[in-house]
């Protein structure tokens, strides 16, 4: 076989602007490596790109979709420590091994052509090996590589998470029910929050949230933080939504705490912009921006992931094809999932 299927947005209008091409299958040059894709897990991200919304560069006629996982076909001249055979991840960011990005100007799916397509070429130091033996399927895995770093840099990548302190999540989206599983497996004290009781169950009995709150019922949801934390606050919170919630994730976080701010799912009016500044000075709060993570960060996650075999949150799988594509990025757009939304090959 020497074509494969790609899918390309034609227009970033609607995430239907979707077009199903047949391209060459690419070889593996020089420290490259193809990988035959066997699933690509979607995020947020992926919508905003199909829309002309993401805040960052994005190709024009851009592959999308940053998450893969698969096996490695064949290696090019120079590669070292891989082989055919091999079942992989693909760091988010091409260009960063260690440390934190430097730009947004080489993440797949983005600026660079993602892996919505069969067959994918990548520079070997971009990519991770994970255990062939794991109980996870690649879906799983693939569900590692933009939200597992993300929510593993923010719980690991500047002040590590101890046993016994608490972490917020707010709703059920990826990263935050990603960062659940990882901070329980962890030995944290858990509270999520969301706009579902049914989710919030899930969240409680599939993945062994401490704590729930739904912020729609519970305004003030802050406050009841503070309650059950006995008036300490929690330690981390994964600030997933923006200027929307990040007065009341400050009011919820203990003095010193860390809060690592990381989506914009909910934007305040801009009457209504918080005094952010006011509010870190109060609590003598720690501020990370989160750009996804280094490759390192990566192979972190995994191995604490594949140690323990677990659960990796998908909630959904579709199959590869334009069709289903976009029908898994309405149904991600839609917010009924818990966890995440992928596409198997
Ligand atoms: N900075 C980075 O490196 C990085 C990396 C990954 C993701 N992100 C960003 O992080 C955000 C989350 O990504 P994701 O993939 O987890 O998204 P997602 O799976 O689409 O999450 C959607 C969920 O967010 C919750 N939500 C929306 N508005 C909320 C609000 N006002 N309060 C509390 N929860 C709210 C809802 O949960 P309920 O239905 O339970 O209410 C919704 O289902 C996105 O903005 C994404 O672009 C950034």
């Amino acid at each position: 076989m020497t074509t494969q299927t790609v899918l390309r947005h034609t227009t970033r209008t609607t995430w239907d602007n979707l077009a199903s091409l047949t391209e060459p299958i690419p070889s593996a040059g020089k420290h490259e490596v193809l990988i035959k894709v066997r699933s690509v897990a979607l995020n947020f991200r992926d919508i905003a790109v199909s829309v002309g919304k993401y805040p960052f560069p994005v190709k024009d006629d851009v592959v999308p979709g940053s998450d893969a996982a698969g096996d490695i076909v064949s290696v090019g001249e120079g590669v070292a420590g891989f082989s055919e055979g091999d079942k992989v991840v693909v760091a988010f960011d091409l260009a960063t091994a260690y440390g934190p990005m430097k730009s947004w100007g080489s993440g797949l799916g983005g600026p660079v052509d993602g892996v919505l397509r069969e067959y994918v070429v990548v520079p070997a130091q971009a990519v991770v090996k994970v255990p062939r033996a794991s109980g996870l399927s690649y879906a799983q895995w693939a569900s590692v590589v933009c939200t597992g770093t993300t929510a593993w840099n923010a719980l690991y990548g500047n002040l590590p998470l101890k046993p016994g302190q608490a972490v917020l999540f707010l709703g059920t989206g990826g990263v935050s029910i990603t960062g659940l599983v990882l901070a329980k497996a962890a030995g944290a004290t858990t509270i999520i929050t969301s706009s579902s009781d049914e989710k919030l169950r899930l969240a409680k009995e599939k993945y062994g949230a401490d704590y729930t709150i739904n912020y729609k019922t519970t305004p003030d949801w802050a406050a009841e933080v503070q309650k059950i934390t006995g008036g300490n606050g929690v330690d981390y919170i994964l600030e997933t939504c923006g200027s929307g919630t990040i007065k009341q994730s400050l009011e919820a976080l203990a003095f010193g705490g860390m809060i690592s701010v990381i989506g914009f799912l909910s934007q305040a009016a801009q009457e209504e912009m918080p005094d952010v500044a006011g509010l870190v000075i109060g609590k003598g709060a720690v501020v990370r921006g989160i750009m996804i993570g280094s490759k390192q960060l990566l192979e972190e996650a995994v191995r604490f992931i594949g140690a323990r075999d677990l659960a990796i949150p998908v909630e959904k799988t579709f199959t590869f094809g334009k069709d289903q594509v976009v029908e898994a990025l309405g149904y991600l757009a839609s917010g009924q999932h818990v966890g995440k939304v992928c596409i198997d090959f």
